[in-house]
């Protein structure tokens, strides 16, 4: 028999609830019975305040080592200080591709029963790009950078996606009708790819009416691919229609390396009291089993945990629960 495989995966727990998240997806993945060695790296607030930097360049190092890392969230200052880790995190590693999967989990009672939405966002420019100044004293410019290179690049990342996963619609979203250059820009290369896609089922519809759309007939949605703000905001939503962010599981994807990420904040209201629920990580955990090729694992936790869901005992207490993270853990792990 041939020796089982060790998977080599940077860990960065992050802040606030972020340990306690991270410490239950990795009891949970293990429990399914896949070898893993973690390299435990330090990023954040708290790290910030430690070591002068909230992104240290071992955590980079490792990550481009193990080319894969699940990492907990991260407190980022508003308004002032530094800019965003997890930003600085996509731009180092040029993790050009956010992908987040949003499909109704059994049990979790939403006004709606047919989410099955995967939201792809170019990571990489846009506003994002930090470049902000003040012209004279009450006037700021911020600049919206939008690529051929970015937006092609999506857009092929988008419709693969499509094919991989036997989807059958990409929708790009987009405001060109008031931003004729920057968002014309990214429809032309959406359009360009899709002729290239004769099977995929391509539309485009402006974000505003696309946010009404998703609110009342989110079954119309499949693959949506957007740039960086839009996607932002739209993904949130759309976790929003299957019970909120902590449902949620995400990868940010580049060439080179991936980083699977909880998608929630580091809950400082809560933090440190037992209470998180880890499902989000938890989910981009299985897509990073699905990524590996484990498939059975990766099957047999969610099906653990769509169990534990539909059960209805052990629910953390954002889903209107009393559970504890642990109560939680234990609860999927005998599922399993
Ligand atoms: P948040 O997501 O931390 O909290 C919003 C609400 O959701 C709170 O009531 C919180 O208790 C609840 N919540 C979030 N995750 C939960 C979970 N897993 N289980 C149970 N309840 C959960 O958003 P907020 O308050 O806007 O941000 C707090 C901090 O997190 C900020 O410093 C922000 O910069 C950072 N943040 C980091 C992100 C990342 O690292 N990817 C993403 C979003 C925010």
């Amino acid at each position: 028999m041939s020796a089982k495989k060790t998977y080599n995966v940077t860990l960065i727990p992050g802040d606030g609830i972020g340990p306690e998240v991270s410490d239950a997806t990795v009891e949970i993945l293990e429990a399914a019975g896949i070898a893993f060695q973690w390299d435990r790296q330090d990023a954040g607030a708290e790290t910030a305040a430690r070591m002068g930097t909230a992104l240290p360049d071992s955590v980079v190092n490792s990550i481009v080592k193990n080319h894969v890392a699940l990492k907990g969230p991260l407190a980022t200052p508003v308004g002032t200080g530094y800019t965003s880790a997890n930003v600085a995190l996509r731009k180092r590693l040029a993790l050009y591709a956010n992908v987040r999967p949003a499909r109704n989990l059994p049990g979790v009672k939403t006004p709606f029963e047919n989410v099955n939405i995967v939201v792809i966002r170019e990571n990489s420019e846009d506003l994002y790009s930090g470049i902000e100044h003040v012209v004279v004293p009450g006037v700021v410019e911020s600049i919206k950078i939008i690529t051929e290179v970015a937006c092609t690049r999506i857009a092929r990342f988008a419709f693969d996606y499509a094919v991989l996963h036997r989807r059958k619609m990409v929708t790009a979203v987009h405001k060109a009708n008031i931003m004729k250059l920057s968002d014309g820009l990214f429809l032309d290369c959406c359009q360009k790819v899709a002729r290239e896609y004769p099977d995929i089922v391509y539309n485009e519809m402006i974000v505003d009416n696309c946010c009404m759309q998703l609110v009342t007939h989110p079954e119309r949605f499949d693959v949506m691919v957007m740039e960086n703000l839009y996607g932002d905001i739209v993904s949130d939503l759309v976790s929003g229609l299957i019970g909120g962010l902590g449902l949620t599981g995400s990868a940010n994807i580049g060439a080179d390396a991936i980083v699977y990420e909880a998608v929630h904040g580091t809950a400082p209201d809560i933090a440190g009291k037992g209470l998180a629920n880890p499902t989000a990580l938890l989910m981009s955990g299985i897509l990073m089993l699905r990524q590996f090729g484990e498939i059975d694992a990766a099957d047999r936790i969610e099906s653990a945990l769509y169990g534990v869901f539909a059960e209805g005992k052990f629910l953390t207490r954002d889903l209107g629960g009393s559970a504890t993270t642990k109560e939680f853990v234990r609860a999927v792990i005998s599922a399993m």
